[in-house]
């Protein structure tokens, strides 16, 4: 779903050649000069929660049909370090389809209709990175034995079954052989070890509740057995994210009020495209390994981290703590080495920039500018560069960046750089675009948790929290804050 009017969509030829190159943005304005970390303290599992609720909402996939490659600056120190002048980085559309034009769908092209980019995931919070999104993907990830899911059983609990023919499991860096990577319900779930933490929590969660509504329901089958339990992890989800998760990034969430059938829960092309993508600079260097007795030990470079399961195989403890304890890095317009030069590989073997690839998806769906996007939103155009941020680093670079012209800014660029709302993790433009959909996903959800049905349904849910939730589910965990997405103070207590 589109908010607002593209920019000229049209298959093949759409790119504004009046921008400059995305690369060139990425390391004049990306380059992490040093780290800075969060202003609202948030933690790591902030981030790691981030990614799990977008790879439950989005999925922009990429169609090989249309390769469109990203052009490296001559001499750039990464990728092309021979000043060869011909260097490119792969990148490939998203996969889109016709539609019927409307006010905010891309430009009538010739044959009639517009086009529109497919999210392929569900637009519902449903827990699908557990469960998958077809039933298919369900059935290959079930036991069919009281309502459970299959697991291994390792020294260390229970962990994803690996290899499950049938369900898709992208292996990105293929360091480590696809069949050794874990069988989870969302293809991403490999993607970094403190991801897959976040999967094995909510599958051991799933098979622990399976066998309390066992013995509490001797007359449940298995099927009724996994639905209720299925059920409990949805609204699990939900709730952390809204209740715990959304608060952290927002400051605040508006309450609840109620179902609304002509509410449109659509994932917004700007929420995924520009806005949510803000936690690719809440990413830091490494994924700290945090002792029982808190101590630190080695941390693993995010570079040795991507699709990388041998990470887990002493237990998801050490991970989880590490995500807990450690300080994320702060929403700016910062996105370290790790991604824009090393993601899933060194340069010139797989490595590409994450940074490029989210201001070549902006363009590539048509996003507005920045400024133009301000101005859809109902918000105050910015004139000067200090309009945009208060830090002059920032100001200089975007304004060197764009060639002094502001009504160049991507939107994706504009909205990191912004200073942040008052107790919010982002700027006024991301957190309206988030604010927006957060809301809608909630309010046009005829199952939501807080639905007096549903809550009649869940009512042998057990009421939970995130912290409440890892501790049930892991061994010898150790104290952790009440809101494990902020840092442990006197206003959020380590809990035993
Ligand atoms: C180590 C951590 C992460 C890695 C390696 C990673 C990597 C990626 C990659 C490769 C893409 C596809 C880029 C493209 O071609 O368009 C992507 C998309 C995205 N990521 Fe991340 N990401 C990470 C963390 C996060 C976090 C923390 C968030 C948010 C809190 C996030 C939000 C998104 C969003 C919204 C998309 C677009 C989804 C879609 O429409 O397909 N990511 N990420």
């Amino acid at each position: 779903m589109r908010l607002f009017p593209s920019l000229q969509f049209n298959p093949g030829v759409f790119l504004n050649s009046t921008l400059p190159p995305v690369r060139e943005i990425s390391n004049v304005v990306m380059d992490q000069p040093y780290q800075i970390v969060s202003a609202e303290k948030i933690t790591d599992m902030g981030n790691m929660w981030g990614q799990f609720l977008i790879h439950n909402m989005a999925f922009s996939k990429p169609d090989p049909n249309y390769p469109m490659p990203i052009p490296v600056p001559k001499c750039d120190a990464y990728f092309d370090p021979r000043c060869t002048g011909n260097m490119t980085m792969p990148y490939f559309r998203t996969g889109f389809t016709k539609v019927s034009c409307t006010k905010t769908t891309s430009t009538r092209q010739s044959d009639g209709f517009c086009y529109e980019q497919i999210n392929t995931m569900s637009s519902y919070i449903d827990a699908n990175p557990v469960y998958g999104t077809t039933k298919d993907t369900a059935d290959l990830l079930r036991s069919f034995d009281k309502g459970k899911m299959i697991v291994d059983h390792g020294p260390n609990g229970d962990m994803p079954p690996r290899g499950i023919s049938g369900v898709t499991i992208d292996n990105d860096a293929r360091r480590y052989p696809t069949d050794q990577l874990f069988s989870v319900g969302e293809r991403r779930g490999n993607e970094n070890p403190g991801l897959t933490s976040i999967h094995v929590v909510l599958l051991r969660e799933h098979n622990r509740l399976a066998d309390k509504f066992g013995r509490l329901n001797p007359q449940w089958d298995d099927e009724a057995i996994f639905q209720q339990t299925r059920s409990c992890i949805i609204e699990q989800v939900q709730k952390i994210s809204y209740e715990e998760y959304l608060t952290t990034i927002l400051g605040e969430f508006p309450q609840y009020t109620g179902y609304d059938e002509n509410t449109d829960v659509s994932v917004s092309t700007e929420f995924t495209t520009a806005a949510f993508r803000f936690g690719h600079s809440e990413v830091g260097p490494n994924i700290e390994m945090v002792n029982r007795d808190g101590s630190f030990g080695k941390p693993l470079s995010i570079r040795d981290a991507y699709f990388n399961p041998t990470a887990l195989d002493n237990g998801i403890e050490n991970v989880v703590r590490g995500l807990i304890y450690k300080q994320e890095a702060n929403v700016d317009i910062y996105i370290i080495s790790e991604l824009r030069n090393f993601l899933f590989g060194k340069p010139g073997q797989g490595g590409m920039d994450l940074g490029s690839r989210n201001l070549m998806r902006n363009r590539d769906h048509g996003m507005p500018s920045y400024n133009q996007m301000r101005r859809y939103m109902g918000l105050p155009a910015v004139n000067t560069w200090a309009d945009i941020s208060s830090d002059i680093e920032v100001q200089e670079r975007l304004r060197f960046a764009y060639h002094g012209d502001i009504e160049l800014v991507d939107a994706y660029v504009g909205g990191l750089a912004e200073d942040h709302m008052y107790k919010a993790a982002v700027g006024q433009t991301f957190y309206h675009l988030i604010l927006d959909q957060f809301v809608r996903t909630r309010k046009g959800d005829r199952f939501w948790y807080e639905l007096p049905e549903i809550r009649k349904v869940n009512e042998q849910c057990e009421s939970t929290s995130f912290s409440k939730l890892i501790r049930r589910n892991t061994n010898d965990i150790g104290p952790l804050p009440k809101n494990v997405f902020l840092l442990a103070s006197d206003s959020n207590p380590l809990e035993n």
